[in-house]
């Protein structure tokens, strides 16, 4: 496995297999690693015949107040746990280096960054595109894998990608689960033990509406049953309840004759988790 903590490092890696007429799989993460982004690690390995993983902590997508110096880090085992997956390089930048020109130039899409979690998380969307643009950028991947997990951020990339004309397919990989049902995080670890045992509501939110959808319940509906499923646990805030449509993100009405998606953003005390199911149009 290549280390490259320069961007010029991993340029003329990437260079070199692309001479050779292989295709390189990027999964961008912020370390930390979990079996979620080692499943996304496994997809990029399937997809090309060279996966490289990028593990750098953006400052640019982390608000005042929020968990900048406290997001979990530990390079040495995610180096050992990407080495284990056999992926041929890790980009490891630092922040001089990623942000060396210290320009001030931005990549947005503002229909999607201002919405939802981005009405709550103001800046945050454009430090996503903008460090993922500059990613795209260094590595040239052909293939580049996120989550459906993050599903706002997924579907502002491909717009992105679409609008920008970028050379390159965006892979969606479905949300990892724990046996219990409860999607993949790195902050999972941050739960109590109750919190943690509540924490499975969200997931069985999500199994309520895609039953009620399928059963021809109105988006209102939907919506109310979602939230008194997410009431049955005790420590629940719930932030946010959206039903929209899967593609733009845009608020859907019934029926659901286009794909939609319930996103769901609960706090467990100190962690906000979130999660999305993805309904397929009722015909
Ligand atoms: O999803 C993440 O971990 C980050 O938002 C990403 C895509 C790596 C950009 O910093």
């Amino acid at each position: 496995m290549i280390i490259c903590r320069t961007k010029a490092e991993i340029r003329n890696t990437v260079r070199t297999w692309k001479k050779a007429g292989e295709t390189v799989a990027l999964v961008p993460t912020m370390g930390y690693l979990h079996e979620g982004h080692l499943c996304l690690v496994r997809a990029a390995a399937r997809k090309a015949d060279r996966a490289v993983a990028s593990i750098f902590v953006n400052p640019t997508q982390f608000g005042p107040g929020e968990d900048l110096s406290s997001y979990p880090r530990d390079e040495k085992r995610d180096l050992s746990l990407l080495e284990a997956e056999g992926i041929h390089a890790v980009f490891l930048p630092s922040v001089e280096e990623m942000y060396a020109s210290a320009g001030d130039t931005h990549v947005e899409v503002p229909s999607l960054s201002g919405i939802l979690q981005g009405a709550l998380r103001l800046g945050h969307f454009r430090g996503v595109s903008t460090v993922v643009t500059k990613l795209f950028n260094i590595v040239t991947p052909d293939f580049a894998v996120f989550g459906e997990k993050d599903y706002q951020q997924l579907t502002l990339i491909r717009q992105m990608v679409r609008d920008l004309d970028m050379p390159l397919e965006i892979i969606a990989h479905p949300t990892v689960r724990e046996a219990d049902g409860l999607a993949m995080s790195s902050r999972n670890v941050r739960l109590s033990n109750d919190q943690r045992a509540e924490a499975t509501v969200l997931n069985r939110a999500l199994d309520r509406a895609e039953a009620l959808a399928a059963a021809g319940s109105s988006v209102q509906e939907i919506d109310a049953a979602v939230r008194s499923c997410l009431a049955e646990a005790p420590s629940a805030e719930v932030k946010s309840v959206d039903i929209r449509d899967a593609e733009t993100l845009a608020e859907c009405s019934s029926p659901f004759d286009r794909p939609s998606v319930v996103l769901l953003a609960v706090r467990f005390g100190t962690v906000l988790l979130i999660d999305q199911r993805v309904i397929a149009p009722q015909t």
